[in-house]
């Protein structure tokens, strides 16, 4: 695996190497990798004859210092992780070499209210934090094909218009979300909860299986309201469930609204803001 620190060095490489008739694969991640990313990486090397992945905690989209200094680092595991599955280029920047220039963002991108709700709502500069930085990344890899996992689905969503805005030449490939054999979706944010705290975090889990199970017997208003209500017999601190129109990102009243519905979750356990999703119907 190669490995570099330097924009510099990873932007050398890639112009000696790059040829027509290959094909690039991109997996952008923060690190303190688990079997999600992995899962990006093998997508990846399916389709791609190179596989590109960057670890890199990106200040910009912290809305609250105190997420961003707790956010797990792990680089010496990450380093052994990604040689182990065989990643061609593992790309571990400084701060100064994403943003030579200051955290200032000068990217103008019309995002059509998607970064307003959701997530948005509750992480205020979130969005154009992670539109800055996978825009720089992509400038200095040059990907054919970004692998994102759909565990942040409205990021991909998100994703996927700045690339149709700014016209960008590049697929995006949204990945199935991996869970563990209890349901709750891999995340790094995992590795700060007790044993207890993922088990308290099935409920979110429970409650997308609730939508899915119910979606064409219930109404949506049914369904939010009673996943609100378990939520208050419980340990664990909703902050949103919604069920939404998968292209706008706009909360619903009837499944038959549109042809894709997705349910999206996030909520608090031990202090832990984890956030979840299903599709419940259609899909990218
Ligand atoms: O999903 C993530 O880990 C991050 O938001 C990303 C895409 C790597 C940008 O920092």
């Amino acid at each position: 695996m190669y490995f570099f620190k330097t924009t510099e060095e990873l932007k050398r490489h890639i112009s000696q190497n790059k040829s027509s008739n290959q094909k690039i694969g991109f997996v952008p991640t923060m690190g303190a990798l688990h079997q999600g990313h992995l899962s990006l990486i093998q997508q990846s090397q399916s389709v791609c004859s190179h596989t590109i992945c960057s670890v890199f905690v990106n200040p910009t989209q912290f809305n609250e210092s105190s997420d961003l200094q707790k956010y797990p680092r792990t680089p010496a595991k990450d380093i052994e992780l990604l040689t182990l599955v065989g990643t061609d280029i593992l790309f571990m920047p400084k701060l100064s070499e994403v943003y030579p220039n200051g955290m200032e963002s000068s990217l103008a991108i019309d995002l059509k209210g998607l970064d307003s709700v959701m997530e948005g709502k509750f992480r205020p500069g979130h969005f154009e934090g992670v539109t800055q930085v996978v825009h720089r990344l992509l400038e200095l890899t040059q990907p054919d094909v970004l692998f994102m996992g759909q565990k942040d689905f409205q990021q991909c969503v998100i994703v996927g218009r700045m690339i149709k805005a700014l016209s960008l030449d590049l697929e995006l490939v949204a990945c199935p979300i991996v869970r563990n054999s209890s349901g709750l979706a891999l995340s790094s944010r995992n590795m700060r909860l007790s044993v207890r705290g993922r088990e308290q975090a099935l409920i979110l889990f429970a409650s997308l299986q609730k939508a899915k199970v119910t979606l064409e017997k219930e109404s949506v208003k049914s369904i939010v309201s009673s996943v609100k209500k378990q939520f208050l017999e419980s340990n664990a601190d909703l902050e949103y469930f919604e069920i939404v129109d998968g292209h706008t990102l706009e909360p619903i009243a009837d499944e038959k609204d549109t042809d894709f519905v997705v349910a999206c979750i996030a909520a608090y356990i031990e202090g832990v803001r984890l956030i979840d999703n299903m599709i419940l119907k259609g899909g990218f």
